[in-house]
């Protein structure tokens, strides 16, 4: 059975883009395949430097996840730095990662264009996310596609060792769906909570309308025919079976259609798609004991796997004797 292995960030409110770019993708998985999920803190740490926020988005997002479906019995889900091990293996893989490799890494080129001041963990960012793989042997990770490059360094550093030190880890592979790698924002570009241009899934209902309402749309008169290429087709699209996918292109190709009532019609499906998760959510933000019972349980499943890998790592390098 194929590892399926991914993490994401505590940094904020949760969005359309991550839900179906990954989280729902990740659900998906955990019927068919050994699932490990994480919520990378470490990698916050790189631009969060309020202790209170990282405690207050940690604890979230682990029921983010947990609200959307994610089972704790059938998956392997843990804190990142419940399971410290993996601060090892990125010393290890440090040292066959080029450092031309981490310089040609766009987000990090991006974020230093934005005029941030890198320091060494956001140069290293990557080689920490390799190592958040390659320390649980995941065969296939599932991202939005703003994070293929980071798993193309994962896969480069993955080959670097192994062509050094022999076949000890497991090469990744990006699991990047065609229909939802980079589901747009209310503006039509890439949703991005550093655009400010999301639909939050669990924000406020009326935050969650007032976003929808202002997604953009052209000046297209209501008697001609509207196209499916809009960013507002593009959001519904999300929701929708491939027959009412179809209809739904008709009724933008048939004039007479007023994007506000597809608007309203659009703040209608999404909460009534996620009404039961935010209930959810809202009842787990009350156990904070069972929450913290299931992480503990899930650093102790992950400890072992990542124990496995890191001491063929050790002893590959030269560690143990
Ligand atoms: P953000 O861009 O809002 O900071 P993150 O970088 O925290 O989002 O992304 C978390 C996960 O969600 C990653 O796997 C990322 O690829 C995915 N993701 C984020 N935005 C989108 C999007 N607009 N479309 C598809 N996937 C996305
Ligand atoms: N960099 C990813 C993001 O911003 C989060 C992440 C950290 C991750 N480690 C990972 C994703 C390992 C997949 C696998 O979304």
């Amino acid at each position: 059975m194929k590892r399926v292995l991914s993490g994401i960030q505590p940094s904020g409110q949760l969005h359309l883009g991550n839900y179906f770019g990954m989280m729902s993708r990740m659900i998906r998985y955990q019927l068919s395949s050994d699932l490990f999920c994480f919520i990378a803190n470490y990698h916050a740490l790189t631009s969060i430097r309020d202790k209170e926020q990282i405690q207050k988005y940690t604890f979230n997002a682990v029921c983010d996840f947990l609200a959307v479906g994610l089972d704790p019995v059938k998956t392997t889900f843990w804190v990142q730095s419940d399971v410290p091990q993996v601060l090892e293996l990125t010393w290890l893989l440090a040292n066959v990662a080029g450092v031309g490799l981490m310089e040609r890494s766009t987000s990090y080129k991006d974020k230093i264009a934005k005029g941030i001041i890198p320091n060494m963990g956001l140069f290293s960012y990557p080689i920490l996310m390799a190592a958040d793989i390659l320390l649980y042997g995941g065969d296939l990770v599932p991202v939005g596609k703003d994070q293929k490059q980071h798993l193309e360094i994962a896969r480069d550093i993955a080959i670097r060792f192994n062509n050094i030190y022999g076949a000890v880890l497991v090469v990744p592979e990006a699991d990047i769906d065609q229909h939802t790698m980079q589901v747009p924002g209310i503006d039509g570009q890439k949703m991005s909570k550093s655009y400010n241009n999301t639909i939050p899934i669990f924000a406020p209902e009326k935050t969650i309308k007032k976003r929808v309402m202002s997604i953009i749309t052209d000046s297209t008169p209501i008697e001609k025919p509207k196209s499916t290429d809009s960013t507002l087709f593009q959001l519904y699209k999300l929701f929708l079976s491939e027959e009412k996918c179809i209809q739904l292109a008709d009724r933008f190709e048939t004039p007479g259609l007023r994007y506000g009532d597809i608007k309203k019609e659009l703040f209608g499906v999404i909460m009534d798609y996620f009404t039961p998760f935010r209930e959810k959510r809202e009842d787990l933000l009350n156990h904070r004991d069972f929450v913290l019972d299931t992480l503990r349980q899930g650093a102790e499943k992950a400890a072992v796997v990542a124990d496995t890998y890191l001491k063929r790592a050790r002893e590959a390098v030269g560690l143990i004797f």
